[in-house]
């Protein structure tokens, strides 16, 4: 399964609800809405009213990703928001399994995220427990910047934990949780990415960015096949 999820950070705000239903109709899967809070990132954007406005616009999983400190204290608020998927940063959270076990809970699919430099193994005593795994391939905070190059060996390796963790199982029908990666994701590097196994690709400036939403779309399914 191969999906798309449109960062609606790179989207025009003066027109959210027709951005979002734009790149609905030119295919997307998912929207995908980046929380910041200043502290956590240095930068500060959305909250649950406009997880609120974007359920009204559309009727596609909603992806929330959040990127503040203590997550689980927002946990609920999203859920209620109409949050359909919630990822929290693994460097915010000590108790980890547990604001899984929140996430779900409140009615949500789980995912874990890993800046760009955080050990995959934070993550190997959790995979059995989410639903997606999310590799930042740029710092986050911000949309537009530079793919880093070494997230496609990441992905590779986290690929493996999770084949070999089904393996383990012995159970042939093993949930495995999905990879997605975000950051520096556009037609030049799309290909390799999806090569290296990555199911979910989050795009915001190289989507938004462009004239024609659905040529976008349409150019990177054939690159993902
Ligand atoms: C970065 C965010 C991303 C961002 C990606 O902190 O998590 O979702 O929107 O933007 P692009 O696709 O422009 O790199
Ligand atoms: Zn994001």
């Amino acid at each position: 399964m191969k999906l798309i999820a449109p960062s609606i950070l790179s989207a025009d705000f003066s027109r959210l609800g027709e951005e979002i239903q734009a790149v609905e109709a030119a295919g997307a899967d998912w929207i995908h809405i980046d929380v910041m809070d200043g502290h956590f990132v240095p930068n500060i954007t959305m909250g649950p009213i406009i997880v609120e406005a974007a359920r009204k616009s559309t009727r596609l999983p909603l992806d929330v990703h959040l990127m503040i400190e203590h997550p689980e204290r927002c946990i609920e608020m999203f859920a209620k928001a109409g949050a359909d998927w919630i990822s929290v940063q693994v460097e915010t959270c000590v108790h980890l399994n547990r604001t899984i076990q929140q996430i779900k809970e409140a009615g949500a699919r789980a995912g874990v995220v890993l800046n760009p430099a955080t050990p995959l193994s934070a993550i190997e005593w959790v995979l059995e427990d989410v639903d997606y795994v999310l590799v930042m391939s740029v710092n986050p905070g911000f949309g537009g910047q530079k793919f880093i190059e070494n997230s496609l060996e990441r992905i590779r390796r986290i690929r493996a934990m999770i084949d070999q963790k089904a393996a383990d199982t012995q159970d042939p029908d093993a949930a495995r949780p999905l990879i997605q990666i975000d950051g520096g994701v556009n037609s030049g590097t799309i290909a390799r990415i999806a090569a290296a196994g990555a199911d979910v690709f989050v795009a915001g400036s190289a989507l938004f960015g462009s004239p024609d939403y659905q040529k976008t779309i349409n150019d990177f399914r054939e690159q993902i096949g």
